[in-house]
């Protein structure tokens, strides 16, 4: 997930107390979808027979749950994930400089005879299992770390200084490794074509993007993509329909007045005056402006002009990010943003411009999760892992880049838990402390494998 999101993971909480209050749906073209109750128990309409989780799909025989599990589990493989994993966290690369790992996946995939298409995005990759005819569904993996030290003492630390895989992108990639293999093994029963794409640059890179530029959602019906979570047990699925994760943006705002003598005020215009109520201003969008049904944010975080004491400056330069979970709010904050800051500069007689860095692809939509292959996921879930093992989880104020997908074709994205308090994998993302219980890997090779084998089956 984008990198300046998680430190909002505090609002989660808040979100989950709010969601938990039944609220009737407002009769608005917003939706509002995401403040259903949550139920944060096992799936609604699970088999109620716990001691035999595993339905059988009668396109599949024979039971391809097991089967999946039984390769994913086998202990050598197990020992292979694990070295995957292990091998790409202690040689972390950040965004675009996938160079290493997406070489390291396209040895795995000439090991298994897969077949692949790169460079895609420039480091990513776009492999195909299956019948090489329609339809086409896609498993998505991330490849970057990020620019952060590692503070976790162990055998496999990142070895490269100031860089590491502090959100689990490691992991993502053995996962779909593991499930290439899977698929692979079983590509004789596959009823259509399953495209894996390892992606480059999640964070705040917009890889997405340029994949889909690319090339990578060709012939491709729907998208499914997994993120570690510390919030949930190793190996428990969580999903939800609807807005999961918020659309994100960031700006950058420069008020310009006239420098002068502290002394003489008159003599100058002062950008400071003009950037504090500008700030102030900003704090009214979501409090007076926004449904309070429809959460928002708008934070400022940045706030720099002038360095004597003596001296007006000739402009202050403030910024800060904003959150939204339908695309028409999202829309509707950064215009907003704009112009209370330019009005209040001209109050106060200075101008202003502000960034939204649109040319650098840090504009998020929001991660909306299609209803069809939410309920695939979680179906999958329950009859690959059992009832017990599946969660409706609430949204969050995170932002993802897999949302690029999602606005292309039917999409979901649902999390993987990694959280084992004796290993101590209760860290979220993007912490120095971040590490996971590697037991969720076989879970996850096994859950993008039976994801992608049954949405062939069940949509031929
Ligand atoms: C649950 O499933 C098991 C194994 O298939 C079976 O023996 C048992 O009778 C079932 N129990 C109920 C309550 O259906
Ligand atoms: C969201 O809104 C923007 C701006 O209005 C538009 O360009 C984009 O296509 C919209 N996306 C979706 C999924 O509606
Ligand atoms: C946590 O990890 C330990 C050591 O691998 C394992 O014995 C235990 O079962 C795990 N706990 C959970 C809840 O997965
Ligand atoms: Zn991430």
């Amino acid at each position: 997930m984008n990198p300046h999101n998680l430190s909002l993971l505090s609002l989660i909480s808040i979100i989950t107390i709010i969601s938990t209050i039944s609220i009737a749906k407002p009769s608005s073209d917003l939706d509002f979808s995401y403040f259903d109750k949550i139920t944060l128990s096992a799936a609604g309409n699970a088999p109620k027979n716990e001691t035999s989780p595993r339905r059988r799909s009668e396109a599949m025989t024979p039971d391809p749950y097991e089967e999946v599990l039984r390769i994913a589990r086998k202990p050598e493989n197990v020992r292979w994930l694990k070295n995957l994993r292990r091998w790409i966290h202690e040689n972390p690369e950040l965004a675009f400089e996938e160079f290493e790992t997406s070489r390291l996946i396209r040895k795995e995939l000439d090991k298994l005879g897969i077949e692949y298409r790169f460079p895609v995005a420039g480091t990513g990759i776009r492999a195909s299992v299956g019948s090489g005819g329609p339809p086409f569904v896609a498993v998505r993996a991330d490849m970057d770390a990020l620019p952060i030290q590692e503070l976790v003492e162990w055998k496999h630390k990142s070895k490269v200084a100031g860089k590491m895989h502090a959100c689990g992108h490691d992991a993502h990639v053995a996962m779909l490794i593991g499930a290439a293999k899977i698929l692979k093994i079983r590509e004789p029963h596959l009823k259509g074509t399953v495209i894996l794409l390892f992606q480059p640059a999640e964070e705040a890179g917009n890889g997405a993007k340029r994949m889909i530029r690319d090339g990578a959602l060709e012939n491709v019906e729907a998208i499914f993509a997994a993120h570690v979570s510390h919030e949930h047990p190793t190996g428990v699925i969580g999903s939800r329909p609807g807005p999961l994760l918020a659309g994100c943006g960031f700006f950058r705002a420069v008020i310009s007045g006239t420098r002068g003598q502290a002394g003489s005020p008159h003599r100058s215009v002062n950008p400071v005056l003009a950037a504090s109520a500008a700030v102030i201003s900003l704090q009214g969008i979501v409090s007076r402006e926004a449904n309070p049904l429809d959460s928002q944010v708008v934070s400022v975080t940045s706030f720099n002009g002038g360095d004597n004491l003596d001296v007006i400056p000739d402009k202050v330069v403030l910024g800060g990010t904003f959150r939204a979970f339908s695309n028409t709010s999202f829309y509707q904050l950064l215009k907003r943003i704009e112009e209370i800051i330019v009005e209040q500069a001209s109050v106060f007689r200075c101008s202003a411009t502000v960034d939204f860095f649109e040319k650098e692809n840090t504009i998020y939509p929001p991660t909306v999760n299609d209803e069809h292959m939410y309920e695939h996921v979680k179906k999958v879930a329950v009859d690959l892992l059992g009832p017990t093992r599946f969660r409706v989880v609430p949204p969050m104020m995170g932002a993802e880049d897999f949302s690029f997908y999602s606005e292309a074709v039917p999409a979901a994205f649902f999390y993987i838990g990694i959280r084992n308090e004796t290993l101590g994998s209760t860290h979220s993302g993007h912490s120095p402390h971040f590490t996971i219980d590697e037991d969720a890997l076989p879970v996850g090779a096994a859950a993008h494998a039976a994801i992608a084998e049954r949405y062939l089956n069940e949509h031929r």
